[in-house]
């Protein structure tokens, strides 16, 4: 079983066909924003986990310039093979020792919850750039239990461009004392008569941060928020229960 925070075998090959099927609003546009932004620094930003390239690609057409650093292997292949003219370094962050401080740093879609260490990764942000876009989705549906725990489910399906079916279950385990969320999927592929082809399961620790945490880790690694956009919709109802939170980060 896969324990490695980089994407691999189905879960990379079918990554960009199951965010299409969740059908949550893209982040293209939020990050187009923050880049058009004059605050946010000129030359060139970082794209951290920037994977198969579906939101990396269309911000690099739309002339901001920009790189991709992506672990998988696989997941950086299938970038430069879909979208050559956006450049991706294939490293994890951790290893990666940036030569020059970067515009902006993006962290889009959850993937700053992979790191182990987060007050570690925010410092070393804070030494390769004075911006930081950071997106974090916050655990509601296993905190609440309207998602048991400790038992697979069946997440979502996926009709493949084959004919086949890609099935997606999950089970997970929270510790709310630590802000763990530990989540396996099992990806199975069948075939239009529903025999079982080929199963995957993968394994993802993340950390969740409620609001109280996340502000002191930020002012203790020297962030401040400039900006927050709540379930990537700036118009979005004060009322309504907080899924994801995008900050925009400005060093204090
Ligand atoms: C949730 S996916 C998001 C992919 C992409 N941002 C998107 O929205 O389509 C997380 C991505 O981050 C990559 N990743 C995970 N840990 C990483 C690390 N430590 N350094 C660089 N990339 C990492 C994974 O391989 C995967 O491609």
């Amino acid at each position: 079983m896969e324990t490695r925070s980089g994407y691999h075998g189905l879960e990379a090959l079918w990554h960009d066909l199951f965010w299409e099927a969740e059908e949550a609003p893209s982040e293209v546009l939020l990050i187009d924003d923050f880049l058009q932004d004059k605050d946010a620094g000129d030359g060139e930003s970082l794209y951290i986990g920037s994977g198969s390239g579906r939101l990396l690609a269309p911000l690099v057409e739309a002339g901001h310039l920009l790189a991709g650093l992506e672990i998988s292997e696989e997941m950086a292949s299938l970038s430069l093979k879909n979208h050559p003219y956006a450049k991706v370094i294939t490293s994890s962050w951790q290893d990666y020792q940036p030569e020059k401080k970067y515009a902006s740093i993006l962290i889009p879609a959850f993937t700053f919850q992979l790191f182990p260490d987060p007050q570690k990764q925010l410092e070393r942000l804070r030494s390769a750039t004075d911006h930081l876009y950071l997106t974090l989705f916050f655990p509601w549906a296993e905190l609440s239990g309207d998602l048991p725990q400790n038992q697979w489910y069946f997440d979502r399906s996926i009709q493949l461009p084959t004919g086949e079916i890609g099935e997606l279950e999950t089970r997970h385990k929270i510790k709310e004392q630590t802000g763990s969320l530990t989540r396996q999927h099992r990806y199975t592929l069948k075939d239009k008569t529903g025999r079982i082809l080929r199963q995957e399961t993968t394994r993802q620790s993340l950390r969740f941060f409620p609001d109280a945490t996340l502000k002191k880790l930020l002012k203790k690694t020297d962030w401040q928020i400039r900006k927050e956009i709540h379930n990537l919709d700036p118009e979005s109802d004060h009322d309504d229960l907080i899924y994801t939170a995008t900050l925009h980060l400005s060093a204090q």
